[in-house]
């Protein structure tokens, strides 16, 4: 072992090797409104090896220290150009069955031409990267991302040369202070799963639009941030079929403007988008927008100003092929699935989907609801996870801003009432009045089971309230659910984010006989039966559209899939329940 080589020995030693590295986390901020912007891929084929020691972040490989100071070589533990190569975006698990449950660390690198074109400010954006990821570009560390779901941008101006190399460290290792935490109900992907892309900008541009029906009377109300807060002078908002041209005094990098304006209002079903183009300088930033209203009254939701009901069903980002790198087509494919369901609105569980399903949902019309994986049992009395848990809050929302489908932001999913998860979860929800005072802020809430009754102190600061339950079920006792109902007398409207049971596709028996079509069908009628006595319930999204791997399923007849799907999990077969939802969804009437 070579004593020159500190790095080697001082890494061997280091109790916690990651904690210099997160001093700097890559956080919303640096969040860029991108929607049509100019981007260069950086997908493809990038070389990769399995890290289990975490070896690269310990000894320091991406500082790719060869030689002493002398020229003498050093031994090496690695060769970022020799090593096998793997798809970017794509989920490792499905890449080889060597990786199908690896869970740990995995050092992907390429290198890359760039040539400047002008541009002032050149970053990274990396789409999705399950779990954490831990950025170096041409031996300088950028920063490290936390969350599996969300997209994170890396200024990286400074360091680009003609040709330059980037490792980024990928781990997917569940942990008791993750959000989620390391005990979930689905398959534990990891990867760089989503696009990463290079965005080249002027030196002062638009960093944050958004723009929405204005809260108080007709008009529009739009706000635009730049990168430079010492910004002034104005933006100009073009809106050509409204017939919209309007400046936007900028001052101190900000502004904002209500503008006069009728439009066409975005539905499901006539899912109606206005080309938006916002200027600055030499920037500009391009738009496909929707306007609608979403609000509750009592125990109503009004869209647009009329009651509706929210016909929906629950998905898993994930495909057999794909995993949770799911392709647009696949997107388009499950939302005309559940149209074929007469649904309008879909539950994105338990965490952000695709940047892409709301951007299509705007397209086919699709309300959402979006979430953020503030699932089970969650440490909610550490700080530390509150910030990573509000910080992928408003990853989501600020990438969702001016998406017409989504009308529910979540902060979470079944999560016992708890002084420090009533806070925590409190705090999110205000957090995200705060940040988007135009969508309703929602939670999938357990009921209390021992006295039959909805309650749970989350329910004050929500304006629409998730209740999970599977009466017929894990609770058997199926009589237990209209008692529910009776003993309660909700505030607000009341969605059943989810209700199931087990199917193995063609798996056929008696209506009592677990796991079987003909019992899911029967646990479906009967809860179906019993929502229709209950007027304040607003809207039911059934657990779950299709499938999904999981590995705590380890019954046979499960064979490691979560079979409470309404579908396979390849999409192709439409179980008996599928049609229980279709029929009651046609005739269920606000
Ligand atoms: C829970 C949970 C889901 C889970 C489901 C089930 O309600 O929210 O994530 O998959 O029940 O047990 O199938």
């Amino acid at each position: 072992m070579s004593e020159n080589n500190g790095t080697f020995v001082e890494s061997i030693h280091l109790a916690d090797h990651l904690e210099p590295y997160r001093k700097r986390l890559i956080t919303a901020n640096s969040m860029i409104s991108d929607r049509y912007r100019a981007k260069e891929s950086l997908n493809g084929l990038w070389h990769y090896c399995v890290d289990q020691y975490d070896t690269c972040l310990r000894s320091k490989w991406f500082e790719e220290n060869y030689y002493d100071g002398d020229g003498r070589p050093f031994p090496l533990d690695y060769s970022f150009d020799t090593w096998e190569t793997i798809k970017v975006p794509s989920c490792w698990n499905l890449h080889s069955d060597k990786l199908f449950l690896y869970e740990g660390s995995i050092v992907y690198t390429r290198r890359f031409i760039y040539r400047n074109h002008g541009e002032d400010k050149v970053f990274i954006k990396f789409g999705g990267a399950a779990y954490e990821a831990y950025v170096f570009v041409n031996k300088k560390y950028m920063g490290m991302h936390e969350g599996a779901s969300t997209a994170f941008y890396i200024d990286v101006t400074d360091v680009l040369e003609d040709e330059n190399r980037i490792v980024v460290v990928v781990n997917n290792t569940r942990k008791r202070t993750g959000v989620p935490c390391e005990n979930t109900d689905w398959f534990n992907y990891g990867g760089l799963y989503r696009d990463v892309e290079i965005l080249r900008l002027p030196k002062t541009f638009i960093q944050y639009f958004t723009l929405c029906l204005a809260t108080e009377g007709k008009g529009l109300f739009a706000t635009v941030q730049l990168n430079d807060a010492g910004a002034g002078s104005k933006a100009v908002l073009r809106i050509e079929e409204l017939d919209i041209k309007a400046d936007i005094d900028i001052r101190s990098g900000k502004g904002e403007l209500m503008i006069n304006a009728d439009p066409v209002l975005w539905t499901p079903d006539n899912p109606k988008l206005y080309d938006v183009k916002v200027e600055y300088g030499n920037d500009s930033l391009c738009e496909r927008i929707g306007f609608r209203s979403i609000e509750v009254v009592g125990t109503d939701v009004f869209h647009n100003g009329e009651k509706i009901l929210l016909k929906g069903v629950c998905a898993h980002e994930e495909s057999v092929l794909n995993g949770k790198a799911v392709s647009e087509e696949e997107i388009r494919e499950y939302y005309q699935l559940a149209k074929e369901m007469n649904c309008n609105y879909m539950r994105l569980a338990h965490y952000p989907h695709s940047e892409a399903c709301a951007q299509i949902a705007d397209e086919v019309g699709m309300l959402l609801w979006e979430e953020v994986p503030v699932y089970w049992a969650i440490e909610f009395g550490n700080r530390r996870v509150y910030e990573n848990a509000e910080n992928q809050l408003t990853e989501l929302i600020k990438r969702g801003i001016n998406r017409a489908s989504t009308i529910i932001w979540s902060v979470g999913n079944e999560n016992p009432d708890a002084d420090d998860r009533l806070l925590f979860m409190k705090s999110l929800a205000q957090h995200s009045k705060k940040l988007d005072p135009s969508r309703l802020v929602s939670a999938a809430c357990l009921v209390n089971g021992e006295e039959l009754i909805i309650e749970d102190r989350l329910i004050d600061y929500i304006d629409i309230v998730g209740i999970n339950e599977y009466y017929g079920w894990y609770v058997p006792d199926f009589s237990q659910l209209i008692k529910l109902f009776n003993n309660s007398n909700p505030s607000k409207p009341i969605i059943i984010s989810e209700f199931g049971a087990d199917a193995r596709v063609g798996f056929r028996g008696t209506k009592d006989e677990l796991m079987t079509e003909d019992n899911q069908l029967y646990v479906y009628q009967r809860q179906i039966e019993t929502f229709k006595q209950i007027p304040y319930i607003k809207g039911t999204s059934p657990w779950i559209f299709f499938d999904f791997r999981c590995p705590r399923r380890t019954h046979p007849v499960q064979n490691y899939y979560n079979i409470k799907g309404l579908l396979s999990a390849d999409k192709k077969y439409k179980k008996p329940s599928y049609f229980a939802m279709q029929e009651f969804y046609a005739s269920w009437k606000a």
